[in-house]
């Protein structure tokens, strides 16, 4: 099952990614996150000990461009998919392996379209190679991703929504894109959900733009206190109500 959280900056993809990893980790699959963000910080959710350089990122090494015939062309990946794991993949907690999309050695070097591309065709032969294994990618906050198909492969797209209007609207747009990009499932999370009221505002947008919720995550302050000191809620505290609406979730995503 190949997942990937997109939404606008800030409503919490990447602490959905991570906790969600690590619950389905813990619980026994193996799991293959990747960092889609150039600017990443999934690690820390992942558990990585900050100090921990960890293996190179992801370079556009690993793809290569080959002809199809009639004058067309697709990259697609040269190496052995266990390969690119021992060579990229980073160990992290519960069962959890993480690769990490290169991010720019420094400013003004140029676009991010090649790391784009092997992260599309990473999560394309991680299909066939990498049966049985859960993969979540988590994204950056921009449509980026979408215009450039780097979610292209995955079989389900969450797009996580916040109670307040720019957010729903954006959410909107994923879906949009995630549907010309032939993605068959496309579901909202909604997070830091505070009251009834802006469960019922969530409930009303997504209803209109024809957006199944698949689960309602409460404003979690425990979240907000792990990360004050550079923690994963899972190990400030693993029974966090977070934690629990993400722990449905995971279930919900195994009965499909
Ligand atoms: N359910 C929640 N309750 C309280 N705070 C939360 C919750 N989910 C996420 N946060 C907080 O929201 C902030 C943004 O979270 P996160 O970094 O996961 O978002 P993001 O969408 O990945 O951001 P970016 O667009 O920058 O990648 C963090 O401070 C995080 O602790
Ligand atoms: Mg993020």
């Amino acid at each position: 099952m190949k997942i990937a959280i997109a939404g606008k900056g800030g409503v919490g993809k990447t602490t959905i990614s991570g906790t969600l990893c690590r619950i389905f980790g813990a619980k026994g699959d193996e799991v293959l996150a990747i960092d889609g963000d150039p600017n990443p910080n999934l690690s820390i959710v992942l558990g990585v000990d900050k100090s921990d350089k960890g293996p190179p990122n992801l370079s556009t090494d690993i793809i290569e461009r080959v002809e199809i015939g009639d004058g067309k062309w697709k990259f697609q990946v040269k190496i052995p998919f266990q390969e690119v794991l021992e060579t990229y993949g980073q160990k992290a907690t519960d069962n959890v392996t993480l690769l990490m999309i290169g991010k720019p050695e420094k400013a003004g070097t140029g676009c991010m379209c090649g790391s784009h591309t092997v992260v599309r065709e990473l999560v394309n032969s991680a299909l066939s190679s990498e049966h049985g294994r859960i993969m979540v990618l988590d994204t950056e906050a921009s449509l980026e991703h979408m215009k450039r198909g780097t979610s292209k492969y995955v079989d389900k797209i969450y797009t996580v929504v916040e109670p307040y209007y720019r957010s729903l609207e954006a959410a909107s747009r994923f879906a949009e894109m995630a549907e010309q990009l032939g993605i068959g499932k496309v579901e909202a999370i909604a997070n830091k959900v505070r009251t009834k009221e802006d469960e019922m505002a969530i409930r009303e947008y997504c209803a209109k733009i024809n957006l199944p919720i698949a689960v309602f995550v409460p404003f979690d302050e425990e979240v907000m206190a792990a990360d004050l000191i550079g923690k994963s809620v899972m190990d400030y505290n693993p029974k966090a109500k977070v934690v629990k609406a993400l722990e449905k979730l995971r279930d919900s995503i195994l009965a499909e």
